[in-house]
């Protein structure tokens, strides 16, 4: 006679396996869009000389990203057209502007004057597409020390350049308009 509980099957081992060998094909076809449209924004970042017809796309970015501490308008203006200023700007897809940067030759090393990417398009590369044709152009300048300095705190910039391979080179005491110190830092390219 066969055991009544014999075809049923036990809660501790369901009949069939918790992660099925679909399962990740089928995540996969899921996320396959998300994949594309990722590599897609990224794609199609660029990067280009500033001209002051992006001014008003320079602050904008300049007002979400610092928000009590704002470049004002006319100094960025100027420095678009100075021509010891290297001033770059990030587009879209569509060629909105979503970041920019700027560094200025002083004497024998260049200035990284300011850096900066919406909030919403951040760690995607970016800023280290920016600062990539930044240096390489000071490079073939015949440049080859970049200094800095930014806020103690500001931890996404600081790992951004220790990442390149700045080094701190001191403190600036009362560096900020609030008083706030700043970390100066110092790569050779
Ligand atoms: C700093 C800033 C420009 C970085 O721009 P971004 O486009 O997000 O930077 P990227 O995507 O190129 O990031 C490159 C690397 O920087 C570091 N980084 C960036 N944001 C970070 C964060 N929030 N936390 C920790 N590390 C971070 C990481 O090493 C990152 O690489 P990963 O994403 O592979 O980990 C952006 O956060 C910003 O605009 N901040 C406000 C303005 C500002 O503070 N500017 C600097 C003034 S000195």
């Amino acid at each position: 006679m066969q055991c009544p509980n014999a075809a049923e099957p036990s809660f501790r081992t369901p009949a069939y396996p918790l992660i099925s060998e679909e399962q990740p094909v089928a995540i996969f076809n899921l996320l396959r869009w998300h994949i594309v449209v990722v590599i897609f924004v990224v794609g199609c970042f660029r990067i280009r000389v500033a001209n002051s017809s992006d001014l008003p796309g320079v602050c904008a970015v300049e007002r979400r990203s610092f928000e009590d501490d704002v470049y004002p308008p006319f100094l960025l203006e100027r420095l678009i057209s100075d021509p010891r200023a290297m001033f770059y700007v990030l587009t879209d897809e569509l060629g909105g502007i979503i970041g920019y940067c700027v560094a200025k030759v002083e004497g024998s090393y260049s200035h990284l004057i300011s850096l900066a990417v919406l909030p919403e398009r951040r760690r995607l590369g970016g800023a280290i597409q920016m600062l990539s044709e930044l240096f390489s152009v000071t490079k073939g300048l015949g440049i080859l020390e970049v200094r800095l300095e930014v806020r103690t705190g500001n931890d996404p910039a600081i790992q951004l350049y220790r990442r390149f391979g700045f080094r701190d080179a001191g403190v600036l005491e009362d560096y900020y308009s609030d008083g706030s110190p700043a970390i100066s830092m110092r790569m050779v390219i």
